[in-house]
């Protein structure tokens, strides 16, 4: 017989025994694979988790359920009676499709089985599960007892309490009493509350202040500090140096040391294979804008986007954090007729930089600049740069897309960058690289309430995929804040 305790209001622990019967959907589908298996399943009125575990290790389950800016957070713990430090962990990230309060669970032949009123009984729920960690938080807190600093750790559902008496009994002398031990416990359980991601779509979770989201857990936001590493634009080209010898990649300092004979060379090379591998219909684009006064986010060389559509009549400011991005672009133009008059180059190293460009722009493109710092530190410049653009004007993004993220098993954003920059041979920085589709883009330009026509949205490159060129494209008429254009 296993246990399983309720934690609410009321501390409730009762023992069930056997399975739970009711009508079931035939259809399950599975939750992404972690330590405790999952699935998942419907009915008209109820939403349904089978956890598995080795039952003879974890025989004993808890779960706390809790519902936080109306996202259901539901974490099980599998333990072993004899031993609570073996234990499992799920964190499980509900959309707001269940009843938290109406929530039952027995323990199954595998583990155990929760059970959830659907909010809106008949409703078809394709994805409950936002997301979903086996990671349980853990952290260390300094804390003041009786004139005493204490360094504390504790991991979140473990008994946290228990973490607490054994390292105050461990300071020699310390006199402390039950309401230090559970002022200590709440410290703790807000410092978890405020390091648990919140996911408001399917693997679409944002943190909360100093915290960013890493496509996993909370992590600290201090490695963007400064502005210039937020909006970043690559340029890294591969080249063939020397025959018969491997590709190298060369970063935008290489290619600026060049002398103008292997410039010219390099850039020769590449823009032929660029041309071949076209990862996105800008020339369609460049027709389109013919006469428009286009921004562009990032002069980062990939496409050389900017140059075709200076070339074919739109004129062209491009922006960037970084200046060398904006030297190499400036070299290439030179070394390869482009109408100058036609091509703006800013630099713009802080937000105010940013805010300084003349406004009324007809396009925005942001192609694939704003995708390598965390999403939750981009709000501003994206609405800086959205203060740009006039209405009935477009915004052209360009991002890595959602499938493609999904498809390599949802890894931090980190390990998504490695996984990109090996095949695009970039060297190793601060790697960061984010998905993005519109539902992500209309949360972070949320607060501006602006209204959008969907103009394009949708997945382009290679089939099957090949790297580097699996991307979202989304492409937005601009119809302004609430109340204007129309
Ligand atoms: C259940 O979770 C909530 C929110 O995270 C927390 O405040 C509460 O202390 C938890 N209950 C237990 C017994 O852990
Ligand atoms: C081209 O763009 C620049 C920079 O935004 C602007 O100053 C200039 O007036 C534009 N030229 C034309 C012909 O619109």
């Amino acid at each position: 017989m296993r246990t399983v305790c309720v934690f609410g209001l009321a501390f409730l622990c009762v023992i069930l025994g056997g399975g739970l019967a009711g009508a079931q959907d035939a259809e399950a589908p599975q939750v992404p694979p972690k330590t405790v298996g999952i699935s998942f399943e419907q009915s008209a009125d109820n939403v349904f988790f089978d956890f598995q575990v080795d039952t003879e290790t974890y025989n004993r389950v808890y779960y706390n359920t809790t519902v936080r800016d109306g996202e259901t957070l539901v974490k099980v713990v599998f333990h072993n009676e004899a031993d609570p430090s073996t234990q499992k962990f799920v964190r499980l990230h509900l959309a707001q499709a269940v009843l938290p309060s109406d929530t039952s669970a027995s323990t199954t032949q595998d583990g155990a089985k929760l059970t959830f009123s659907k909010a809106n009984p008949g409703q078809r729920w394709s994805n409950v599960v936002n997301f979903a960690s086996d990671e349980a938080l853990s952290g260390t807190l300094p804390v003041n007892v009786a004139g005493n600093r204490v360094d504390i750790t504790a991991t979140e559902f473990q008994d946290v309490k228990d973490a607490i008496v054994r390292s105050l009994d461990r300071v020699e002398g310390i006199q402390y009493t039950p309401n230090d031990v559970d002022a200590i416990a709440s410290q703790f359980g807000e410092a978890f509350d405020k390091s648990t991601p919140y996911c408001l779509a399917p693997s679409l979770c944002v943190c909360k202040p100093p915290f960013v989201f890493d496509g996993t857990k909370c992590v600290s936001a201090d490695l963007w500090s400064d502005f210039q590493s937020l909006i970043v634009s690559q340029s890294a080209v591969q080249v063939q140096v020397e025959e018969d010898k491997p590709l190298r990649v060369l970063a935008e300092q290489e290619l600026l040391q060049l002398d103008e004979g292997s410039f010219n060379a390099v850039f020769d090379t590449y823009q032929k294979r660029a041309a071949r591998q076209q990862v996105w219909p800008y020339m369609l684009y460049s027709q389109t804008f013919k006469g428009s006064d286009v921004l562009v986010v990032g002069a980062g060389m990939t496409q050389f986007e900017p140059l075709v559509l200076a070339n074919t009549g739109c004129n062209v400011t491009v922006v960037d954090t970084n200046i060398n991005n904006l030297k190499l672009l400036n070299r290439i133009a030179d070394v390869s007729d482009v109408d100058r008059a036609n091509l703006h180059l800013v630099y713009a190293p802080t937000l105010d930089g940013l805010g300084e460009l003349s406004g009324n722009f007809d396009v925005v493109m942001a192609l694939d600049s704003l995708t390598r710092a965390p999403t939750e530190l981009l709000e501003g410049a994206y609405q800086v740069l959205l203060s740009k653009l006039r209405v009935g004007g477009r915004w052209i993004q360009l991002a890595p897309s959602k499938s493609r993220y999904l498809a390599e098993g949802s890894p931090s954003y980190a390990d998504f960058a490695r996984i990109y920059n090996r095949h695009l041979g970039v060297p190793e920085e601060k790697v960061w690289y984010e998905w993005l589709d519109l539902r992500k883009l209309m949360k972070i330009l949320g607060r501006t309430r602006t209204r959008f026509q969907i103009v394009f949205e949708g997945e382009l490159g290679s089939n099957p995929a090949q790297f580097p060129d699996n991307f979202q494209l989304i492409d937005l008429l601009y119809l302004g804040g609430s109340g204007e254009g129309r």
